[in-house]
């Protein structure tokens, strides 16, 4: 298998490095000079960020600079460039206060190994066993998590989990009591508290599968005696068809096409429609090409995603589709942070 077929196959870990080669590609030449005016630009920017430290600058002001800095200069420069300059921002001095956030200190250390683990979106979902780390945290620490955890990227995953329960709660009420619903890389399921139909028990049958066992084992505890079952699997045991899931009313994904590039992200998306029942619904999201914190999430908090716009959602449902009977749509979260493919089979 080569470098990209492992990265991108769908259950080797997602790592900074595997997905580098996908994010950061680039065909456009390098200018004489281009890095050396490019890391000069950034060093302008991390430098009047140190100096803001030193003098007690409000750490909200500060981020919001900083944070505008990274995104213009990443957008600015070729990825190639760009990728150049992360370790630059990783390794300077003021890294460490915002290491002391435990957010961004969790993302930069992956404690599971991998990017995006369930445990670092707790952080972002407020979720009371993340409350400990966040007391625990210093001054500095609490500053820069009351900046992070309200960043538009962060609205805009909340905002998914209400979204996403919204949509089983629409297909629970439709389908009479009959909903079989399928959610990939299910992660902790958060959207499962907040669903009606879950409690109401309008749901047949919900299965939440994830490639983690300590986000599957505590899915089954948190969902015992519901229609939730936590299913042990991964992009690629679905594509393989090495478990029996069964047919669904809705399947969706959210947090996963990040990591998924486009052959693999059609292939998947190709596999859950014929997974739908007859006028079934698939979903997948996906963080849109314009957030404002890509900069701040590829160097201080190490997670680099595959941001995609309209275009690039449209190629993969295009793709997806040809010659099947479906209505295509697509729709931004209320901050546009993240962008939503959407489904329908017709018959
Ligand atoms: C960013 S989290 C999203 C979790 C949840 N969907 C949410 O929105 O909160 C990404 C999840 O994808 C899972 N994941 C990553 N790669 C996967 C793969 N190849 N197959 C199945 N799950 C995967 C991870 O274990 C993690 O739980």
């Amino acid at each position: 298998m080569s470098d990209l077929e492992m990265a991108f196959d769908g259950e080797s870990l997602i790592t900074p490095d595997s997905i580098a080669s996908q994010v950061f590609s680039s065909t456009s030449p390098m200018r004489d000079g281009e890095l050396a005016e490019a890391k000069a630009e950034l060093a302008l920017h991390l430098r009047v960020a140190e100096q803001q430290f030193e003098s007690n600058t409000d750490v909200g002001q500060i981020m919001l600079r900083l944070l505008t800095g990274l995104h213009n200069v990443r957008n600015r420069y070729s990825p190639k460039i760009w990728e150049q300059l992360i370790p630059i921002a990783q390794t300077h001095a003021i890294a460490r206060h915002f290491h002391e956030d435990p957010f961004t200190r969790w993302s930069f250390e992956k404690p599971r190994g991998y990017s995006g683990d369930a445990g670092l979106l707790d952080f972002i979902y407020r979720h009371p066993s993340k409350q400990p780390m966040l007391d625990a945290a210093s001054p500095m620490g609490k500053a820069v998590n009351a900046f992070t955890s309200e960043s538009p990227a962060c609205v805009a995953v909340r905002e998914r989990r209400d979204l996403l329960a919204q949509y089983v709660d629409d297909v629970a009420s439709s389908r009479g009591g009959e909903a079989e619903i399928l959610t990939i890389a299910a992660g902790h399921l958060r959207e499962g508290k907040m669903s009606q139909g879950l409690k109401n028990g309008q749901i047949k049958r919900w299965l939440a599968l994830d490639q983690d066992p300590l986000s599957v084992g505590a899915v089954a505890s948190e969902y015992a005696g519901t229609a939730v079952e936590a299913v042990d699997g991964s992009v690629r045991t679905v594509l393989m068809r090495s478990q029996t899931l069964g047919t669904f009313d809705f399947i969706y994904a959210a947090g996963l096409y990040d990591y998924l590039a486009d052959e693999v992200a059609i292939k998947l998306s190709q596999r859950c429609l014929q997974m739908l029942k007859p006028h079934g619904t698939f979903l997948f999201a996906n963080f849109a090409d314009e957030i404002p914190d890509d900069g701040y999430m590829e160097t201080f908090m190490n997670w680099a995603l595959l941001l995609r716009s309209e275009e690039d959602m449209w190629r993969i449902m295009r793709a997806t589709t040809e010659g099947l009977d479906v209505e295509c749509s697509l729709r931004y979260g209320a901050n546009k942070n993240i962008v939503y493919g959407i489904i329908r089979k017709l018959s």
